[in-house]
């Protein structure tokens, strides 16, 4: 029998499944009540300085729908509206009445090196298991020279981890940002300075679109808008890529964050190089109880892999991962269309001519294949509305 129990830098995890640094993460009481539902951790909502301002405007979110499904937030939340005490009495509370569950203190500061020791110096009292330097916020902060504008300049970035590691008693994780042309150049350079693991990815910038009745942006606050984080599933593809660009050039653990939905996007994030796993927005649209699918699901995929614990699983798909130039470019497939399912819609014929090959063709109420044509692109075998066409090497 495989077990979901797994170890990060000598910290017990009873589970890889922790709570992202978000909303569901910004109440002692809800982290409570997580624990309760089974979470194997939760990473609290950034804690600031006191004095530092936070002043939120509302609305804070705008949807992106695929048919009636949210597959992605725009999100211009700000960090923690509760005073460093409230948080080292929780995280004392919390680990008190939870000592199996993992407690991670997320934390900014503006770019002044007493005001990061001192936030590291009041947690350092408390029983945290580690911290989280959240360099990455997308809105708000930036304009305040913290947040992103800390992420994307690799040499402010490690100034503050020498910092932060100067005092630091716990291990301490870098939440990266993927608002940059290349995630392993801010992780190369905190690793330098000293940084235990990584936490890979916060938001991606954007923004979520136009109401063409209205003519006003979707997030509209008194008719304007700003730029935010979005999340959710339609970052997945983003967040898995730089996990595991992250690991190709370092061992250090990984905490993984971006899009997952459920226990195969999990199982994805493990398979290309996470420790251990952060969710947010599922949990924001479904509520904490999507543990139990999360937890039974990676737990019978381990058994039906014959594997004992996620470390097996960990990594296994890096290696896979290569540059352009080294892929095999004799390797080929071409479509094989089943005529049973195949209703004739032509969508394939229209799609392949319009999209450079014209490699299919209607003949006698049989879609048929020029070989010569065909440079086995896939694109026909995605848009088949039947499922009619599969891709067979040649
Ligand atoms: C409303 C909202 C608030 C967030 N607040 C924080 C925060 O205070 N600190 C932080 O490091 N990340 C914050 N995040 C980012 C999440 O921790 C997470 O990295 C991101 O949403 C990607 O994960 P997901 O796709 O599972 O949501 C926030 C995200 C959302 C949607």
């Amino acid at each position: 029998m495989a077990t979901l129990r797994t170890s990060v830098l000598n910290i017990e995890f009873e589970n890889p499944f922790l709570l992202a640094s978000a909303p569901p993460t910004a109440l002692v009481e809800s982290i409570e009540n997580a624990f309760e539902q089974g979470w194997g951790g939760a990473v609290l909502k950034t804690i600031t300085p006191d004095d530092l301002e936070m002043i939120e405007a509302s609305p804070r979110y705008a949807v992106l729908k695929s048919k009636d499904k949210i597959i992605g937030f725009q999100n211009i939340e700000l960090l923690s509206h509760k005073t460093v005490q409230y948080w080292c009495e929780g995280i004392k509370y919390l680990k008190e009445k939870y000592p199996s569950k993992v407690i991670i203190a997320s934390i900014m500061a503006p770019v002044v090196k007493e005001e990061w020791q001192n936030l590291v110096l009041a947690i350092n009292k408390t029983p945290a298991d580690a911290f989280e330097l959240n360099f990455s916020c997308p809105h708000g902060m930036p304009e305040k020279g913290i947040g992103m504008a800390i992420g994307t300049d690799a040499e402010i970035s490690s100034m503050i981890t020498g910092w932060v590691k100067e005092v630091a008693t716990k291990p301490v994780f870098v939440k990266l940002t993927p608002n940059v042309a290349d995630i392993t150049y801010i992780s190369q350079a905190v690793e330098k300075a000293g940084c235990d693991g990584f936490t890979a990815i916060n938001t991606v910038q954007g923004f979520m679109g136009v109401n063409l009745e209205t003519l006003e942006p979707n997030l509209n606050i008194d008719g304007f808008s700003t730029y935010g984080g979005c999340s959710g599933t339609m970052v997945k593809p983003i967040g898995l890529k730089c996990v595991s660009q992250i690991r190709k050039t370092s061992d250090k653990p990984i905490l993984a964050t971006g899009g997952m939905s459920n226990w195969q996007d999990c199982a994805e994030y493990i398979a290309v190089g996470s420790d251990a796993l952060q969710i947010c927005t599922e949990v924001m649209l479904n509520g904490y109880g999507i543990i139990n699918n999360l937890k039974s699901g990676l737990l019978n995929y381990l058994n039906s892999k014959g594997m004992n614990d996620i470390s097996e699983l960990k990594n296994i798909v890096v290696p896979k991962i290569t540059s352009h130039e080294e892929l095999n470019k004799k390797y080929k497939v071409c479509p094989n269309i089943d005529s049973e399912k195949c209703v004739l819609c032509g969508k394939c014929v229209k799609i392949c001519s319009e999209s450079e090959h014209s490699a299919l063709s209607e003949n006698n109420k049989q879609i048929v294949l020029n070989k010569e044509k065909c440079v086995g692109c896939s694109l026909c075998s995605y848009v088949c509305p039947k499922s009619a066409i599969s891709m067979k090497k040649v």
